[in-house]
């Protein structure tokens, strides 16, 4: 496949299972990286590494990202595996309860930072050590654009994403002086389970005309994860050897403004 090339590189992927981390997962092994695929949903897992080249060797871990002992397993069995990690692909995330904050449980969004927040927290908390002692790595932490702006009835989900910004330059810094690279991406309303729950949350449980989510896009349309999915690999790759520390949206324009 033409593009940027991860032969040989080992990648550490959570939210496996899922429309982003299934897309990325497989671009990532068919630019030539080897596959560790975590994810909390067991059956989706086994369907999301299914077909993946045999190069890639994918291990699937079912784990659980806000449990640390999960984490340390799943590091842990990467290691075993392949006795290194050189890309972390740190995604797992839920969207939580669509509902304005005067209405929303205190359960939710203690919820939706557990897994968003700390989730993400203790996968850097695990992995950067390896990629340290390496002097090498690259982790790309899945934000959102709900991380750079508000997000109306999303008041935990933007909260936990803004805090994967944050949690992603401190780390940048905390690397500093070594050959470890740490940033996220900021995907926009992509066509997905996760859009679709949202749009009909927001909408009293009724469908949502396209038009009226498209129109505040300059491109338009809703993105796909085959879009995301690239941005990744070029943060995963030697290309990005001079970004650390940055925020990539991935939203056709939509924070344009
Ligand atoms: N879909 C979008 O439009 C969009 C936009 C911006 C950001 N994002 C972010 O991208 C990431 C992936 O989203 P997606 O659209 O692929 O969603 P998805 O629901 O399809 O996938 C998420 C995956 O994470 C897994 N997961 C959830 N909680 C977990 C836990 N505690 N431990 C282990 N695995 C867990 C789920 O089982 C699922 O397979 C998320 O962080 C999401 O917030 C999505």
């Amino acid at each position: 496949m033409d593009g940027i090339r991860l032969d040989g590189r080992i990648a550490l992927v959570t939210g496996a299972a899922g429309v982003i981390g299934t897309e990325t997962m497989r671009l990532l092994a068919a630019r030539g990286a080897c596959i560790v695929a975590v994810d909390r949903d067991a059956e989706a897992l086994k369907r999301a590494v299914t077909g993946l080249p045999a190069h890639a060797e994918p291990l699937a871990v079912v784990a659980d990202v806000t449990r640390e002992e999960d984490v340390a397993g799943y590091v842990k069995l990467a290691l075993g595996k392949f006795s290194r990690v050189d890309i972390f692909f740190n995604n797992a995330g839920i969207e939580g309860d669509i509902r304005p904050i005067v209405e929303a449980s205190v359960e939710n969004f203690r919820r939706v930072l557990e897994v968003n927040v700390v989730g993400v927290f203790l996968g850097l908390k695990h992995v950067l050590p390896v990629m340290l002692k390496q002097n090498s790595g690259s982790v790309i932490n899945t934000a959102s654009i709900a991380g750079l702006i508000g997000s109306a009835e999303l008041a935990a989900y933007s909260a936990s994403k803004h805090a994967v910004i944050g949690l992603t330059k401190s780390a940048a810094l905390e690397c500093a002086g070594s050959h470890v690279r740490v940033n996220c991406i900021c995907p926009g309303m992509i066509d997905s389970r996760m859009l679709s729950a949202i749009m009909v949350g927001r909408n009293k449980g009724q469908p949502v005309a396209p038009d009226r989510v498209v129109d505040r896009i300059p491109a338009r349309r809703l993105g796909l994860a085959a879009e995301v999915a690239p941005i990744v690999a070029f943060l995963a790759s030697d290309d990005a050897s001079y970004v650390s520390g940055s925020a990539y949206t991935v939203d056709g324009g939509r924070t344009s403004s």
